[in-house]
């Protein structure tokens, strides 16, 4: 089927509690691996490139590929923007077909995220495309910690891994949370689809340690009622159940990635970890066959290892089975609405 858009997706996904993984592609085998993964578990898929992937293999190459595995899928797959910093970017991803875009204004003053985010959603909006914009700011662990001080904390126990992030980044991280009027705020001015909410998870962390302050989430979503994005997923809490046993003591008004499901979060996003899922089998295959001249058997393990990675994913968000979309907003279906009298 052609491609669909995020709102077709994620609007069924919030009316019916579960939310959709929106994962990163870095090259074909992963892009296929997560098409592969959603059609395995019949389940809607979102995969998005960022602005580092579209440099890497060209916007053309990716909206060709996309384009592909969603013509051949029988689930619907949408293809997003991920973090695109201008309107530029912005633009040439609409022309190519892209059927999801992304504005992140983190880091301007409130006023002109709100002038640029507007800007956007005006032109997305008229050709039928949803937008997604950042509020607060999800950090990045590489601009929180030197590369030192990571290879020093993953070296610990998974319990006192938690307990030093917890005091390095800890305080940085609540800073950055973003606050319900201003979201309010942010919402109603933009028209913005979808909210990027900065509510505690950092990106590029690891072990599903991190927790998230669920209760600024339920806030935001009360407030702005539209479906909730999460960032910097690979690192963040997965379930209550787990905490212990990583060491974590939740603060009030803290929780896990399923708690946050329930309270708003639509979207999704994973990169890290399916990157490095990528990589650890890539290295495993190379390691069993030194000298292998095909590239072609280190990188199928890898395609492999991605596709069950997503898997897991998909039923954690609890979207397998979920198939239909919400209206017949699909990209193809541009256009129409009423003709007015002389406008013939
Ligand atoms: P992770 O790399 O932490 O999974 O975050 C991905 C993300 O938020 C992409 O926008």
């Amino acid at each position: 089927m052609p491609l669909a858009t995020s709102k077709d997706v994620l609007l069924k996904a919030r009316a019916e509690g579960y939310a959709v993984g929106a994962f990163n592609l870095n090259n074909m085998e992963m892009a296929q691996a997560i098409v592969q993964a959603a059609e395995e578990e019949q389940s809607p898929v979102i995969i998005q490139a960022s602005q580092g992937a579209i440099k890497y293999a060209g916007l053309e190459m990716i909206t060709a590929m996309a384009n592909v595995l969603a013509e051949n899928a029988t689930v619907p797959v949408v293809l997003h923007l991920d973090h695109g910093t201008d309107y530029k970017q912005n633009v040439k991803c609409l022309r190519a077909g892209f059927t999801s875009l992304m504005f992140d204004g983190h880091e301007l003053p409130l006023e002109q995220n709100i002038a640029m985010t507007a800007k956007i959603v005006d032109i997305a909006h008229s050709v039928g495309l949803p937008v997604e914009a950042e509020i607060g700011s999800v950090l990045t662990i590489e601009n929180l910690l030197t590369d030192a001080e990571m290879a020093e904390i993953r070296a610990l126990e998974v319990p006192k891994q938690f307990e030093v992030l917890r005091k390095k980044i800890g305080p940085k991280v609540d800073e950055h949370i973003a606050r319900p009027e201003e979201a309010k705020r942010f919402v109603d001015e933009t028209g913005v689809d979808f909210l990027a909410a900065a509510v505690g998870s950092v990106h590029g962390l690891w072990l599903d340690i991190w927790p998230l302050r669920v209760d600024r989430l339920k806030e935001i979503y009360e407030a702005t009622q539209i479906p909730i994005v999460s960032h910097g997923s690979s690192g963040v809490l997965i379930d209550r159940a787990m905490a212990e046993a990583k060491g974590v003591e939740l603060a009030p008004g803290e929780g896990s990635l399923k708690d946050a499901i329930k309270l708003g979060y639509t979207k999704i996003n994973v990169a890290t970890a399916l990157s490095m899922e990528f990589n650890r089998a890539m290295l495993a295959a190379a390691a069993k066959r030194p000298g292998e001249k095909d590239p072609r058997k280190l990188l199928g393990p890898a395609r492999d290892a991605v596709k069950e990675k997503t898997k897991e994913y998909i039923r954690l968000f609890d979207s397998q089975g979920k198939v239909g979309v919400v209206g017949a907003t699909s990209a193809a279906a541009f256009g129409g609405g009423e003709v007015a009298r002389g406008e013939e």
